[in-house]
C-alpha cells in the first residue's frame, strides 16, 4: 500500500497543501510547531477515520474556516485510488471513494491501511487500559469490517444501558422492564469482539517475542494476554468459544443490576476488558524496565504491521510521529531495520534522519520539497 498524494485544505495550521510522496522514506521535517503532527493526523484520519490525538472533529478544522477537506491518493495490489474526507462544524462528514458518496464510516475503513506509532504508544505497557483497547480497537477494524460494525453497535448500547442505569433511581419501573433487553444485546456484541481481539493477541504474540528477543537479545520472553473484566477465574481457553463468551457477559450482565445502579454505569463488557503484558511471567506493567517497556512497545506495533502484511498480502504505510527522537541509538536501528523496504512517512526536527529519503520541509502549514 502507497500513499501517492494528499492534498489538504483548512485542517488545522494548514491552509492548503499538496503534498507528494516517494515509495520509500518520507520526512517531514522543520521546527515547532509548524503543521508537521498535523499533516500525519491528517494522513491518518483517512485511514481510519478519526484522530489518533484524540481530537474532535471541530478541532482539527482551520481556526475561523466552517470545513476542512484531506483528499489522499493510494495504491492497493489492485489500482490507484482516492478517499475524501470532508469534516464540518456541527454537521456531519462526507466520504468520497473514488468521487462515489460513501453513506457509512465503516465502508472507509480498511481500505487504505495505515500503522501509526506516536510518543504515545511507547507508553502503552504502563499506562492505563483505555491506550490498549484503542490500540486493538484500531488495527482490528483495519482488518475486519465486521469487528467495527460490533464495535460501533456496542458503543450505541452501552450508552442506551448506561442512560437506563442512571434514571434508575427515579424509573426503577423501565430499568426492570427493558434492562434485560440491552444486556443480552450488549453480550452479544461483546463476545463478538472480545473473541476477535483474542484471536488478534494470539497472532501478535509470536511476532512480538520475536522481535522482543532480537531487540534485548536476552532470554527474556514476554507474552500477551486478552484479560476480560469478570473474567479472571475462567481458562484463557474461553476466548476460542464465542457462544461461551457470550453466556459469560450474559451472566455478569445480568447478575449485578444493584452494583451497577449504585455504580452508575455498566460494570462489565469490553470496554472494562485489558490486555496482560508479561516478561517471564511478571506483570510487565509494573516490574519491567523502562528500556525493556519501550520494546516490547515497539515490537507491538511492528507486530500490527506484520499482522496487517500477512492478512491483507501488502504492507500498510506506516506513519511515524517524532518516535526516533524518543528511542535510544539500538532500538532506533532496529527500528529502521525492520520497517526497511516499505514506504514510512517520519516528522522529525531532524532533516538528515534518515540517509536515503525524500524531505519535505514544513513551515508555518507551508510543504517544500
Ligand atoms: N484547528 C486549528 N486551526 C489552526 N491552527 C491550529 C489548529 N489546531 C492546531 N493548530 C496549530 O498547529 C500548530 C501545531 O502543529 P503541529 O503539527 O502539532 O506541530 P509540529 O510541527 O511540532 O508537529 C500550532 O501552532 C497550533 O496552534
Ligand atoms: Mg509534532
Amino acid at each position: 500500500m502507497i500513499c501517492n498524494r494528499i492534498t489538504v485544505s483548512d485542517f488545522r495550521n494548514i491552509r492548503a497543501a499538496d503534498v507528494t510522496f516517494s515509495e520509500g522514506v518520507n520526512i517531514l521535517h522543520g521546527k515547532n510547531a509548524q503543521g508537521k503532527t498535523n499533516l500525519l493526523e491528517a494522513i491518518h484520519l483517512v485511514s481510519v477515520g478519526r484522530s489518533f490525538r484524540g481530537a474532535k472533529e471541530a478541532e482539527m478544522i482551520g481556526f475561523d474556516a466552517p470545513f476542512s477537506t484531506v483528499s489522499v491518493d493510494f495504491t492497493d495490489a489492485v489500482r490507484r485510488q482516492n478517499l475524501t474526507l470532508r469534516i464540518f462544524r456541527g454537521k456531519k462528514r462526507q466520504i468520497e471513494q473514488n468521487k462515489v458518496k460513501l453513506t457509512k464510516m465503516s465502508e472507509m475503513i480498511g481500505q487504505y491501511r495505515t500503522v501509526l506509532f506516536c510518543p504515545e504508544h511507547l507508553s502503552i505497557v504502563k499506562e492505563g487500559p483505555a491506550l490498549r483497547r484503542n490500540f486493538l480497537d484500531v488495527a482490528i477494524s483495519q482488518l475486519r469490517p465486521m469487528y467495527l460494525h460490533s464495535l460501533q453497535r456496542y458503543n450505541q448500547i452501552l450508552r442506551e444501558r448506561n442512560q437506563l442505569i442512571k434514571n434508575a433511581a427515579e424509573d426503577r419501573h423501565t430499568f426492570d422492564s427493558t434492562v434485560e433487553f440491552w444486556s443480552l444485546q450488549l453480550a452479544r456484541e461483546a463476545a463478538v469482539i472480545a473473541t476477535l481481539r483474542c484471536e488478534y493477541l494470539t497472532k501478535a504474540k509470536d511476532y512480538v517475542k520475536e522481535s522482543f528477543c532480537e531487540m534485548t537479545a536476552g532470554a527474556e520472553i514476554p507474552d500477551l494476554c486478552y484479560v476480560g473484566a469478570g473474567f479472571r477465574e475462567l481458562d484463557a481457553e474461553i476466548y476460542t468459544d464465542r457462544e461461551a463468551v457470550e453466556r459469560r457477559y450474559t451472566e455478569l450482565l445480568t447478575t449485578h443490576y444493584d452494583r451497577e445502579i449504585a455504580a452508575g454505569m455498566t460494570l462489565w463488557g469490553i470496554h472494562r476488558d485489558d490486555m496482560d503484558m508479561t516478561i517471564n511471567g511478571h506483570a510487565a506493567r509494573s516490574f519491567a524496565s523502562q528500556g525493556q517497556q519501550r520494546s516490547l512497545s515497539l515490537a507491538l506495533k511492528l507486530a500490527e504491521g506484520e499482522i496487517c502484511r500477512r492478512e491483507t498480502g501488502e504492507n500498510p504505510v506506516f506513519l511515524l510521529d517524532d518516535v526516533f527522537s524518543e528511542l535510544d541509538g539500538s532500538r532506533r536501528e532496529y527500528l529502521c531495520d525492520k520497517i526497511s523496504g516499505k514506504q514510512i512517512i517520519i516528522t522529525s526536527c531532524e532533516p538528515n534522519l534518515i540517509s536515503d529519503a525524500k524531505r519535505i520541509e514544513v513551515r508555518a502549514g507551508t510543504f517544500t520539497e
